[in-house]
């Protein structure tokens, strides 16, 4: 089978097309023909080097990847949740690695969901992740509810759109940051304020929030409590850039938390249902074959996505 090796830490070019032996699943497992799998900041982070790295190059073949929608092709004899020929999506094997740029993946039941019919399945492996990572958040931590007033960082990328639909679905009223090219889009998903970052300080025109989803972290976590009212919740999402973030907010009478994704399958079979009746739809704004990963990954590097960048196999 074909599959996208990191050869080492560093740019784009450490990422090749390589023929390797196809995996064989466990008893306990499926074999997925890939179709799609969504691009995500981490492995961007995790190709250039971060804690995941060395783990990763020791563990071959180095494959990087967590998103995958494809179809079971073979079963382990005690897999009873699929059947061969389904059509699934998920988040594999979080935190540890999902080896999805790959023609096929094995994977186990419980990080796997049945397809919606209504989805594209060469699109919907830009799904899981970055919807597991805002329904978790809002629903858990934000526990949002339609007397809640939001304020969402970088709501035009991957998480941030899918934030701000499960916000308006748990009947939130949503401020959104995001440059001036993505007021159109965040209009279509349902955003009552936009706030152009790159010409005012958001601090300056947003007041009284309930809770902040804050997807850029650093100096963001200070200028976000000034936002938000005394009791309310700040919940900061990049890793590199959350550190503080509990004490910051303590200080200033809030909550503040870290937060990291978790592989729930019952968070994706709820997201599934949201998707299915298109009360939430993912924006694939960009498809690359998986021949063409490093373009992929050079636009998603840019920094200026616009809902998900898959790749297909
Ligand atoms: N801890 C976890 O479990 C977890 C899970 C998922 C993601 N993450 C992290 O969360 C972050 C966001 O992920 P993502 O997948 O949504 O990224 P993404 O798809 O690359 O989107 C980033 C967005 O940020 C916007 N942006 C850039 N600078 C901004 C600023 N100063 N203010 C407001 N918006 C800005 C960009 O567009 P415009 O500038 O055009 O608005 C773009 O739409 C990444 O750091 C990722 O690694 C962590």
């Amino acid at each position: 089978m074909k599959a996208i090796i990191l050869k080492k830490a560093g740019g784009v070019e450490e990422l090749s097309v390589e023929e390797i032996e196809k995996p064989i699943p466990s008893a306990k497992a499926v074999l997925i023909k890939t179709a799609s799998v969504g691009i995500n900041p981490i492995e961007i982070k995790t190709r250039k080097g971060n804690r995941f790295t060395e783990k990763l190059l020791a563990d071959k073949p180095s494959i990087l990847g967590w998103d995958l929608c494809g179809t079971v092709v073979e079963k382990g004899k005690e897999v009873k949740d699929f059947s061969l020929n389904d059509n699934v999506f998920g988040m594999i094997n979080f935190p540890d690695f999902g080896k999805t740029y790959a023609e096929y993946v094995v994977a186990k039941p419980e990080d796997l969901v049945k397809l919606p019919q209504n989805l594209n399945k060469n699109e919907a492996g830009g799904i899981p992740l970055a919807a597991l990572t805002a329904y978790q958040a809002l629903k858990y931590e934000g526990k949002l509810t339609e007397k809640s007033r939001v304020l969402i960082h970088a709501a035009g990328g991957g998480v941030g759109h899918f934030g701000v639909q499960f916000a308006k679905h748990f009947g939130a009223e949503v401020i959104a940051t995001a440059s001036a090219e993505k007021s159109e889009f965040l209009k279509s998903l349902g955003v009552d304020k936009h706030v152009d970052y790159k010409k005012t300080n958001f601090e300056e025109e947003v007041a009284n929030v309930d809770v902040v989803f804050d997807l850029i972290g650093g100096d963001y976590i200070d200028r976000s409590l000034k936002t938000l009212k005394k009791g309310g919740i700040i919940i900061c999402i990049p890793t590199a850039t959350n550190d503080g973030v509990e004490e910051k907010a303590a200080a200033k009478g809030c909550k503040g938390v870290a937060f990291k994704v978790k592989p729930t399958k019952k968070d994706l079979e709820e997201i599934s249902i949201l998707l299915k009746s298109e009360k939430v739809k993912p924006h694939i704004s960009e498809r690359y074959d998986f021949s063409e990963i490093k373009k992929a990954h050079q636009s998603i590097e840019k920094g200026n996505t616009k809902g998900k960048i898959v790749i297909t196999f």
